[in-house]
């Protein structure tokens, strides 16, 4: 079931407070308080999709949760969607969207957030239709949004179902990082691969290290 609110603080922290069950979503038309990732806000005009999902935890669902929402959305959109690790959404243009996953005691939530129109929230942003892209015209935001959060939640059905190397197999196709000179907070090197549990595997002068969570760029 899909809970649709016109203004939250945060889809998250709101979802976490309602104790709903697997597969239930709630999806704002904007937040007030949104959250990103390593404590930043996450700006929630309308004109996004602000979407939070409870799953079952995995170490793969940001992963699984970023995968999700690139396959629902690049139909609706004539640049290539990129993924870079752990779970941004990428176009030529900038920063699409992001996700946040989240565990409070037996409760995980995958929250989605989508510039889709409007003016870039933050520099370095982008959104659908700067890039091209615009979902069908609708006479409300709910009608509007509808059809693309039950194909992301859908698409993340599919893809919690698949064991990591199968999930890892499709998940490659569209990380951007791989192979690339990458920098990272105390380091640089090569992305090689991502592991089963998540984390970016990186070649140094030193050797290899595995990243586990953080902002890495391309160098
Ligand atoms: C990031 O920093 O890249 C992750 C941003 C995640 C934003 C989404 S919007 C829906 C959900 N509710 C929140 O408060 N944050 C996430």
């Amino acid at each position: 079931m899909i809970y649709w609110l016109e203004s939250v603080d945060s889809t998250n922290r709101c979802l976490f407070a309602r104790r709903l069950p697997r597969w239930d979503a709630l999806v704002a038309r904007e937040q007030t308080e949104g959250r990103g990732r390593r404590g930043r806000s996450w700006e929630s005009p309308v004109g996004g999709l602000y979407m939070s999902v409870v799953v079952e935890n995995d170490s793969l669902l940001p992963l699984r949760a970023g995968l999700a929402a690139r396959d629902a959305l690049q139909p609706h959109c004539s640049e290539r969607i990129g993924l870079k690790w752990p779970n941004d959404l990428l176009c030529v243009s900038g920063k699409l969207g992001g996700i946040l996953c989240e565990i409070d005691g037996e409760l995980a939530v995958a929250g989605i957030g989508l510039n889709l129109a409007g003016e870039p929230p933050i520099e370095g942003a982008t959104t659908l239709e700067a890039a091209g892209g615009s979902l069908p015209p609708a006479a409300d935001w709910q009608v509007r949004l509808e059809p693309l959060a039950t194909a992301i939640i859908a698409r993340l059905r599919e893809l919690v179902r698949l064991p990591a190397p199968e999930f890892l197999a499709h998940y490659r196709v569209h990380e951007q990082l791989l192979g690339q000179p990458v920098a990272w907070e105390g380091g640089c090197g090569t992305a090689l691969a991502v592991g089963i549990d998540g984390a970016l595997e990186v070649r140094t002068a030193d050797g290899t290290e595995w990243l586990h969570a953080g902002e890495v760029s391309l160098a």
